[in-house]
Parts: C-alpha cells; sequence; structure tokens
C-alpha cells in the first residue's frame, strides 16, 4: 500500500493514542457499528485532505469499515501527529501522505498522490482538494460525484466557487451544520487554542492582556476560556454586530492599532489576511507573544515583520524570537500556522466526535443522493444534525423533554394571542 509517512516505528504509541480518542467519540463510534453492518460506502473511494490527528485516525477507520477505500493526506503541513500516521498506514492499512515539518512542495505533492487514487468523494478542510479539482487538475473532477468541507475558510472559497458558477461537483458544508461550528469553533478552538500557547510558551494565562482578534464562533470561545482563566480580553473585530456582542459579553473592544500596544499574548482567528501588521508589530510591548489559530498562515503579517527584524532566533520549539529593529522582541508561535495543531493536539476527541460524524453521514448522504444535487454548496441535511446532538446528549446520559401535542398544534397555528 501506497504511503509516505516519517517512521512507521512510531506506529505503537499511534496506535494507543488513536484508541485512546475512541474513548471519547461515543457517537463515532455508534456510526462505526452501524457502518460495519451495513457498508454503506461499499466501492467508495474517499481522498481525504484532514489534520492527521488521533481523531482524523478515528474517522478514516470508520469510513473504511464503512465499506470505503480511504487516502488520507495532511490538510497543514505542521499538524500531522507522525505516530498516527505510522499507525494508519501499519495496523489499519490506510494510506497515508502526512509527515509533520513536511515542505510546502512535499505538502503539495501529497495532496496529488492523494487524488491520484481517483476519488470519487473528496473530504477537505480548506477545500485544497477542491481547488486543486477546479485548476491544475480539471479532467479529475469528472470522478468526483461530491465533496465536503469541515473549516469556515473552506467553506467561503467554495461559495464563491459557486457564486462564480464554477463549481464542478455538489459540496457539503460540514462546517455550517449546527453540531459542527457551535461546538468545534467554539469550545474546541477555545480549549485547544490556549493548549498550544501554554504549551509552546509555559507562561501564564491570568493577568495577561490577551488579544483575540476575530469574535466568530472560534473567537468567541477563545475569549471564553481565556477570560475564564484569568485574562483581560481585548476584542478586535470589523463586524459591528459581533464588536457589539462582545462588549456585551464584557470584553473590551478596540481597533488593532490601540490593542498592539496594551497586549501580553494576541492570537488571530479571523479567516482573513494581514490582520496584524507591520505598524502594529512595531508598537507591541517587548516579549509579546503572537500567535494564529485561523486556518491558513496568512493571518499575521509576517512579511513585514521579517522587514523590520535584524535578529532571528528559535527560543523554544516552535517559538521564534524576532529583535526588531527598535529592539523590542516579539515572539511568533508556530511560524503562524494554527497554533493549536502546531503547539498542540487540536481539538480534544469529545467535539470531534460531532464533527466527524458529520463528515462520515454526509459521505453517505453523497453516496445515496449525489445523483439529485446540483453543483451547488449545501447544508448537513437536519435530520442528520438533529439526531447528532440527540446521540450525542445520550452518551452524556441527558435527557430532555419532547413537545406535548398540544405544544405541537400551538406552534403550528396563528389563530391563538392573548
Ligand atoms: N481540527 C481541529 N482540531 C482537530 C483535530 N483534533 N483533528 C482533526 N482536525 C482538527
Amino acid at each position: 500500500m501506497k504511503h509516505h509517512v516519517k517512521d512507521l516505528k512510531l506506529s505503537k504509541a499511534g496506535k494507543s493514542r488513536i484508541e485512546w480518542a475512541e474513548m471519547d467519540m461515543p457517537v463515532l463510534r455508534r456510526i462505526k457499528e452501524q457502518f460495519k453492518k451495513k457498508k454503506p460506502l461499499k466501492g467508495t473511494k474517499i481522498a481525504a485532505c484532514l489534520h492527521v490527528t488521533t481523531e482524523t485516525a478515528n474517522l478514516m477507520i470508520t469510513l473504511k469499515a464503512g465499506g470505503a477505500d480511504v487516502t488520507l493526506c495532511a490538510s497543514n503541513p505542521l499538524s500531522t501527529q507522525d505516530d498516527v500516521a505510522a499507525s494508519l498506514v501499519k495496523d489499519f492499512g490506510i494510506s497515508t501522505y502526512a509527515i509533520k515539518g513536511e515542505s510546502n512542495k512535499v505538502y503539495y505533492e501529497h495532496l496529488n498522490a492523494a487524488l491520484d487514487a481517483k476519488p470519487h468523494i473528496t473530504m477537505d478542510d480548506g477545500a485544497d482538494l477542491v481547488s486543486i479539482l477546479h485548476s491544475k487538475r480539471k479532467k479529475d473532477a469528472a470522478n468526483i460525484i461530491g465533496s465536503t468541507e469541515e473549516t469556515t475558510t473552506g467553506v467561503i472559497r467554495l461559495k464563491s466557487l459557486a457564486g462564480q458558477g464554477l463549481l464542478k461537483f455538489p459540496v457539503i458544508a460540514v462546517n455550517d451544520a449546527a453540531t459542527k461550528h457551535f461546538f468545534d469553533n467554539r469550545y474546541g478552538t477555545g480549549q485547544s487554542t490556549l493548549d498550544g500557547i501554554i504549551r509552546a510558551t509555559n507562561r501564564l494565562i491570568a493577568g495577561a492582556v490577551f488579544v483575540v482578534s476575530g469574535y466568530g464562533w472560534c473567537g468567541r470561545g477563545l475569549a471564553m476560556r481565556a477570560k475564564g482563566m484569568g485574562a483581560d480580553v481585548i476584542v478586535v473585530e470589523v463586524d459591528p454586530i459581533k464588536a457589539l456582542e462582545a462588549v456585551m459579553d464584557g470584553f473590551r473592544v478596540m481597533p488593532i492599532a490601540e490593542a498592539a500596544k496594551l497586549g501580553d499574548m494576541f492570537c488571530t482567528v479571523t479567516g482573513n489576511i494581514n490582520v496584524i501588521r507591520k505598524e502594529h508589530f512595531r508598537v507591541m510591548k517587548s516579549g509579546a507573544i503572537v500567535s494564529n489559530s485561523g486556518h491558513f498562515n496568512v493571518e499575521l503579517g509576517l512579511d513585514g515583520l521579517r522587514k523590520i527584524t535584524k535578529k532571528k532566533r528559535e527560543v523554544r520549539p516552535y517559538v521564534i524570537e524576532h529583535t526588531m529593529t527598535n529592539n523590542k522582541r516579539i515572539y511568533v508561535l508556530a511560524e503562524g500556522r494554527l497554533v493549536n495543531l502546531a503547539c498542540a493536539e487540536g481539538h480534544p476527541a469529545s467535539v470531534m466526535d460531532m464533527s466527524f460524524a458529520n463528515q462520515a453521514l454526509s459521505a453517505t448522504f453523497l453516496v445515496s443522493k449525489a445523483k439529485k444535487l446540483k453543483n451547488e454548496v449545501y447544508k448537513v441535511p437536519e435530520n442528520i444534525d438533529r439526531e447528532i446532538a440527540r446521540v450525542k446528549l445520550m452518551s452524556h446520559g441527558v435527557k430532555i423533554d419532547k413537545l406535548t401535542k398540544e405544544q405541537e398544534v400551538y406552534l403550528a397555528s396563528w389563530e391563538m394571542g392573548t
């Protein structure tokens, strides 16, 4: 079986960690059991471009249990867990292309290797496979029945493609499922981003001025958790409604030019480009720690920082000290790549459980319904979304009420007033 991983000898540790994650993924476990019996993905080739973590491994194993022929490549050069990649190849027979720290060239070689498997479905986290299928490998798009997309940034790219009438196959926006973004983006990013910053720096969050750029679901989660650990949180936003929400959630809100002078720690989660620029780095306090938890490494204007840096050195793994021309020192984590996956292990299994349950069930939806779908971006069907929430609640041992017949009638009527 074809693969490119760091070292197959790492597989033992990887397998044990994959099993550890599985224990906290009850919804996906249940889907795996159903898949084993019904094989809804029999004969389907899936190419997945996802962060190669213990949680992703469990998704790949589930898809394989459903009868799919799976190839996996990394969706970020720094997010791969090498022991997991080794175990996927050695213990689970899944063709994997991923090495932590791979160059951009190798990153794209891996994406192309996944597409060489001639998939029927692609599963993206950031729309890189779909992007190649719409540019360099247009011919291979003919084989695709549909695709799924894991993240906000990817969905934005795909909606832009669909908006221009260029999308060549239907896509399911897994990110937009309620059981994905309300939980993964908020609680997952909130916890794993702080985990990454803490593992990289071992700095105390309590008492630090923590600047969060972006108040989408990821920013909300990060601000909430940083506050919970005792940080003095400042939110930076461009959207007046989100900014107002941040104010009413109790945060200081101000432009980045002002926040730059006050922050001890900065983290971008906007999905946009050059959010912190040269002029902002220049006015930061010496010792400021700067990171990004948005999908692409474009949020920090590192080219600008380089222009005002006179000396650079690695002071700890994934921590680069930039001594600027004004002699102040700035610390950039993980080269501006996703700090939660580069410096820690990404979101915990319990929250990826729901995200990846959406992925697995969306793949079966594509297999059964692709012929009826147009080349558009679709939501995850609501029945799938609600079922995932129901099973997750069940796994927590939480019961909820049902509407009474009278309440159902009331909600469906307009006649009854005061
Ligand atoms: N994205 C964020 N956290 C992740 C994880 N643990 N596995 C896969 N993708 C992720």
